[in-house]
């Protein structure tokens, strides 16, 4: 049992919940993920490490609220538990001086994102960071991504902050204007990630995406994260998550990722109604 010390809402739907886990906060490096089961009977769901802090053994998550797990997470409060947390699981991202990186966050792939930028920048890279999101409400972790960047560019679908666009739409203008990058890191939802891989591939620039599929045991042994990377069959809890964005089957993944959406829109309207009806 892992007892939560702290809680706060960025938005209306995304948490940033601060954890005690002395083990973890030890050993955790940059994209690195636990794996978090709210009660007994919850199911397994992976969560990226976005911080840690290992005098006070904790780890911090950023949860966003969208299926059953992840609402009862984010109802719980500061001194309630989690039933249990493993981790931390997959492969540290692969940090090295590339020269100009940037940093493609969509959404809550900004928590996910910080400790990689820190790590970029400590290596001697030129960090440029975008922040990305539907509208103003999830560009979240704007000034500690911008104390570890030289450059930190904001854009919204809708234009209520920053510059009015995507994020592939600004890469491809960056591009297009002559710069040069010698890395990207792209994190975010799926069609993001594909669509900055898209967008690279002609210029050749190298890209990393971190995927975040459906997962259950975390150790490579229930097959429940397999994605196809250069035609071959990896699993994410175990050989990822982070993976050559060129190289990925990006529409399988969004397929298997689809395929319970039925079942957690049930779940999630029977929780509602057992609230409802028990409040
Ligand atoms: Fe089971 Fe990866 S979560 S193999």
């Amino acid at each position: 049992m892992n007892k939560i010390i702290s809680k706060h809402f960025y938005s209306e739907n995304v948490a940033e919940i601060v954890v005690e886990a002395p083990l973890i906060a030890r050993s955790r490096k940059a994209g690195h993920f636990v794996i978090v089961r709210v009660d007994k009977n919850g199911e397994r769901m992976p969560l990226t490490i976005s911080d840690a802090d290992v005098e006070n053994g904790t780890i911090t998550l950023v949860v966003q609220r969208i299926g059953v797990s992840s609402s009862k997470l984010c109802a719980l409060d500061a001194g309630d538990v989690i039933a249990d947390l493993v981790g931390p699981l997959g492969k540290a991202t692969a940090i090295r001086n590339y020269g100009t990186v940037v940093c493609a966050c969509g959404g809550v792939g900004a928590a996910p994102m910080l400790p990689i930028a820190e790590a970029l920048k400590a290596a001697g890279n030129r960090v440029i960071s975008v922040l990305a999101g539907r509208s103003k409400d999830l560009i979240i972790l704007e000034e500690e991504v911008r104390a570890v960047s030289d450059e930190v560019i904001i854009m919204t679908d809708d234009g209520s902050y920053g510059e009015k666009g995507l994020v592939t739409q600004k890469l491809q203008e960056l591009i297009d204007a002559g710069n040069q990058y010698d890395a990207v890191i792209a994190i975010g939802p799926i069609p993001m990630m594909k669509f900055v891989s898209l967008t690279t591939k002609p210029a050749g620039i190298k890209t990393i995406v971190s995927l975040n599929p459906i997962m259950i045991d975390g150790t490579g042994m229930c097959g429940g994260c397999r994605v196809t990377v250069s035609g071959k069959t990896k699993f994410a809890c175990v050989d990822g998550p982070d993976f050559d964005g060129h190289e990925v089957d990006f529409d399988e993944l969004m397929r298997r990722n689809t395929s319970h959406k039925a079942q957690e829109t049930h779940d999630r309207e029977h929780c509602r109604l057992r609230g409802a009806h028990n409040g």
